[in-house]
Formats: C-alpha cells, sequence, structure tokens
C-alpha cells in the first residue's frame, strides 16, 4: 500500500489575534513539511479566511457549525473582533462547547482518509478541552501559544493561583508556582484578572480548562529557545509535558496583507521616506490592529513626539469610545495644527489604520518601537535587533514587558494600560534614553541586536545547522508519528473501536479491488 499522505488539524480560538498566528503556523507547516492542513473554524470565520489564503495553498478550510444566538450572542457574532467585551467570555464558553461536535468532524474526516488518522492535532490555549477528545480518538495533540513562554507562564499561574486576592491596588505579590517571575505589581494585570476572585466567569473557565493542558502531548510556541527559557521551563515543570519552541513564525508581507490589513500606505512610500532619514534615527509607534489609547493619551503622545524632535512613524486609531475602525479625526484628537506641522518639517508620518511593520522594522533607519507589546511585535522587532519603549494594554502584554524590561534588558515600560495618567515630559524622556547615545540606550540596542541574532538562528536550516526551532519542530512531529505508531500496534490489538471498523471496511475494499484485477 503506498504511504498516504500525512494531514494535520488545526482548530484555533475566534478571535483574530489567534487565527493568525495559527494561519501562519499553517502556511509554515505546509511549505515546509508537506503535509495536507485541514484548518476549522466557525462558518463566518471560514468565509473570511478563504481571501487570506495564499493562491497556491493546499490548505483544507472547514466549518464547524456555529450559531451565535444559541450561546446567548448578538446574531453573526463569531469573532472577538465583533463581540462586545463583555460578551467575549460567552464566547469563549460557547467554544468550549463544541467538544461533541469537533469530535464528530474528526471521526468523519478520519472515514474520508480511508481510517487514516491524523498525524496530529494542534488546538487553541484557550480549548483545553480538546486534549481529552484527542484522547479518545487516540490523536497526537498539541496545544499552539501565539503568546510566548514569560508572559503565558504569568497569566497561567495567576488564573489557577488568584495570588492577587486581597491585594491592594498599589501593591504587588508573588507567584507561588513561579517564583522566577519575582515581584507582579497589581496595576500589571489585565481588568478581568484583577477582577478575578475564584467565582466570576472566567476564573471557572481558566479553572476548568487550563489544567487540562497536562493532558495533551505538548505545547508549541511561538517563541525562541534562547531568550524565553524561564517561560517555557515553568511549563516543563508544570504539565510535564514537552514543550516545543518553534518560532518566529510570522506571517510574511505578502500574506499580511491578504489578511485584510488595510494598508495607510504603501511598502514602496513608507520605504522611501525612511531611506531619507540617517540610521537609527526614526521611533515606530503602533499599539497593534486591536488597541487603542484614550484621547488624553493621544495628546500627551503627540505632544510628547512633536517635543522629543526624532523622527517617528505612528499608527493611529480612534481613542477609546470610538469605533475602532472609522475615520481619523485629526482635527479633533491630536493637538492643533500637528499634522501640518511634522509634514513642514518632515519629521513624521502619521499613517491612519496600518502601516507595513515589517518593513519599518527592518528599514536601518528605524531605532526604536513604541509597542503594546503583544508577541508577534516584540518577536517582529527584536528579530530585527530594534529596541522596545513598552506600553502595555490587555492580555499577557504587561508581563511581556515586564520579561522585556527586567529579564532581557532590551526595553523601558513608558505607560501601563487603557485608562493610566501619562505626561508628555515622560514619553519624551523614555523615548530619550532609549534613542540616544546615552550609556543605558547603546546598551540596550547592543541587547535587541543580540536577541536579534539569536531570533534569526533559530529559524536557519542550512547545511551542517538547524536552529533550535527547526529542530524543535522537527521533535515535535517526530514525537507525533512515534506516538501514531504506538496507537497503529494498540489499535490492530483491540479490533473493536469504530476507526477499526472503518479500516476493516478499507482493507475489505481492497481485496475486492485485487480479487476484481
Ligand atoms: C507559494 O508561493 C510562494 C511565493 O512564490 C512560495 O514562497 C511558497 O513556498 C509557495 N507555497 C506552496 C505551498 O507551494
Ligand atoms: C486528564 O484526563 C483524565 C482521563 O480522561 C481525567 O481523569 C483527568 O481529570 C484529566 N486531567 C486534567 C488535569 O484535566
Amino acid at each position: 500500500m503506498a504511504e498516504k499522505r500525512e494531514y494535520v488539524v488545526m482548530f484555533p480560538f475566534m478571535a483574530q489575534g489567534h487565527i493568525i498566528p495559527f494561519l501562519a503556523l499553517a502556511i509554515h507547516i505546509e511549505k515546509t513539511r508537506n503535509y495536507k492542513i485541514t484548518f476549522v473554524n466557525t462558518p463566518l470565520n471560514i468565509k473570511k479566511l478563504r481571501s487570506s489564503l495564499p493562491p497556491n495553498s493546499s490548505i483544507q478550510l472547514l466549518e464547524i457549525p456555529f450559531n451565535s444566538c444559541d450561546h446567548g450572542l448578538p446574531p453573526n457574532t463569531e469573532n472577538c473582533d465583533v463581540v462586545p467585551y463583555q460578551c467575549v467570555i460567552r464566547l469563549l464558553e460557547a467554544s468550549a462547547s463544541l467538544g461533541t461536535i469537533f469530535k464528530d468532524l474528526i471521526e468523519d474526516i478520519i472515514q474520508q482518509q480511508d481510517g487514516q488518522l491524523p498525524l496530529c492535532i494542534i488546538g487553541d490555549i484557550f480549548f483545553g478541552w480538546m486534549a481529552g477528545i484527542a484522547q479518545e480518538l487516540g490523536v497526537f495533540h498539541a496545544v499552539f501559544s501565539g503568546a510566548g513562554g514569560f508572559g503565558l507562564a504569568c497569566y497561567y499561574s495567576i488564573w489557577l493561583n488568584l495570588p492577587h486576592k486581597g491585594v491592594k491596588a498599589d501593591d504587588h505579590f508573588l507567584l507561588p508556582d513561579f517564583q522566577e517571575a519575582s515581584k507582579i505589581q497589581f496595576t500589571q494585570l489585565p481588568i478581568t484578572m484583577s477582577k478575578a476572585d475564584g467565582k466570576d466567569s472566567w476564573s471557572v473557565f481558566h479553572g476548568k480548562y487550563l489544567p487540562e493542558w497536562a493532558n495533551s502531548s505538548g505545547i508549541l510556541f511561538n517563541t525562541v529557545e534562547e531568550f524565553d527559557h524561564v517561560g517555557l521551563t515553568y511549563f516543563k515543570r508544570k504539565l510535564g509535558t514537552p514543550v516545543w519552541p518553534v518560532g518566529p513564525i510570522l506571517l510574511s508581507i505578502e500574506n499580511r496583507a491578504r489578511v485584510g490589513k488595510e494598508a495607510g500606505i504603501t511598502p514602496e512610500f513608507c520605504k522611501a521616506w525612511l531611506d531619507t532619514k540617517p540610521q537609527n534615527s526614526v521611533l515606530y509607534v503602533s499599539f497593534g490592529s486591536m488597541n487603542t489609547i484614550s484621547s488624553s493619551q493621544m495628546m500627551q503622545l503627540a505632544k510628547a513626539l512633536e517635543v522629543s524632535g526624532k523622527n517617528f512613524i505612528w499608527v493611529v486609531r480612534p481613542p477609546i469610545g470610538f469605533e475602532i475602525n472609522s475615520e481619523f479625526k485629526a482635527e479633533e484628537w491630536l493637538p492643533e495644527g500637528f499634522e501640518e506641522r511634522i509634514r513642514e518639517s518632515k519629521k513624521g508620518l502619521v499613517v491612519h489604520k496600518w502601516a507595513p511593520q515589517l518593513e519599518i522594522l527592518s528599514h536601518k533607519s528605524t531605532s526604536a518601537f513604541l509597542s503594546h507589546c503583544g508577541w508577534n511585535s516584540v518577536l517582529e522587532s527584536l528579530g530585527h535587533g530594534v529596541p522596545l519603549i513598552g506600553w502595555a494594554m490587555a492580555a499577557e502584554q504587561f508581563f511581556n514587558v515586564k520579561f522585556l524590561v527586567e529579564d532581557v534588558g532590551v526595553c523601558v515600560e513608558v505607560a501601563r494600560g487603557k485608562t493610566c495618567e501619562v505626561k508628555h515630559e515622560d514619553i519624551a524622556a523614555k523615548i530619550e534614553l532609549v534613542m540616544s547615545d546615552c550609556v543605558k540606550g547603546k546598551e540596550m540596542r547592543r541587547k535587541a541586536s543580540k536577541v536579534g541574532e539569536m531570533i534569526k538562528n533559530a529559524m536557519k536550516d542550512e547545511k551542517g545547522f538547524k536552529g533550535s526551532s527547526v529542530k524543535a519542530m522537527d521533535d515535535f512531529f517526530n514525537a507525533a508519528r512515534t506516538m501514531r505508531g504506538q496507537n497503529d500496534q494498540k489499535q490492530q490489538k483491540r479490533g473493536d473501536s469504530k476507526l477499526e471498523r472503518v479500516k476493516k471496511g478499507l482493507i475489505c475494499t481492497e481485496q475486492q479491488v485485487k480479487n476484481v484485477g
């Protein structure tokens, strides 16, 4: 019998911040391993994904039935992006109810594949329930985290231990099972976490599903072993499963355009502008596609950019309280005459919507990145040796900043969250610190460039040299093949499962074919 082509099933949580890293991983696996990929999601997300795939991709998109109204959500809301903030937890709970349907879906796929099991199922960090289902099916299962090891370790530990219960807002606390993280300030907690008391729906959800990671075959991380080992070690210790740091896996510039990021400027224009600036002289400012700051923070940031006198590219979005994708009203939200002044002085570019981030970060004129420190942005920045000025907004971003400041030394923190008060003098001072030739600034740039080398090396796959992330991906697929081999043997011994009946059907068919032959 000819060897059949292996296939991998992937299912991210229904949020752009999860779907895009999964898509990047799917494209990477397809390109480097030649496995077939089945990418599962709810109907409206699949519809949107169709146009995001590279034209030559053979990734198969598969709808899992879902009706938001059945889960107390508004009609046609299947993505975190469109769900009102207070309903995000309901979308999470709804996703956890998809277990039975997901199992049926996989069994159908197995039948279509003449009984061949998937090589592995890769599920979301929020889909702990999937580990048990994969066990029942006898399929290798990994959780894939688009977040980094350290940030996710803090997130995981805090949800499971709630060590901040009773801690005052101006105080700090330690993580009982992750002492390496040292002190966490209460102000570093995202809102839902800061309010958690063990009885709220977020604590209940995470308390139920995060421990189930221990039943998966291991965790894939979009990160690099050499600089994120503290957080990775936490998971090895906590779960007793392997972790595979396989990053950075990022969408290419072309694929990024396909996922519907409407560019405010073309990459060519951006590059031409950067070409006119001296080396290491430009500050890039962006809070990612999902976040924005308050109008008073925006005003202070604008003033800081102006008084600092640095060159800058700033991706602006309407401030909090306004539809994030609506028209940007510079006359209302920026200091009077700001855009004209910076246009005349040629000091800055104010970009509406989205800028070609990779082009900017890879340009030699770019010196620092003022960022919300979402993990993708961190990898892109450090991957090009660009130090960060951290202003976390949500989720594990606060812990990413802590890690980059305290452990890696490639970041200074400028502000915390969407409501904190900021003064333009303070922001300008931090910008000066990172971009100037003072000892601290030079040291940060030196470290960032060293981390940049680590990140580049991790993905190298050359004659005689395999980077740590390439090796980790090899290890991951080897582990999946090993488990499959063992399960095939077990299946043959047992011979009574549904899968076995399917297989028998196959054997029968082959015999008939032979007879006819
Ligand atoms: C698709 O085309 C791109 C650009 O030519 C190439 O880099 C990639 O490897 C191709 N992917 C597949 C799956 O053939
Ligand atoms: C792992 O699976 C076993 C068997 O299905 C179950 O009893 C156990 O509770 C699960 N462990 C966790 C941590 O969820």
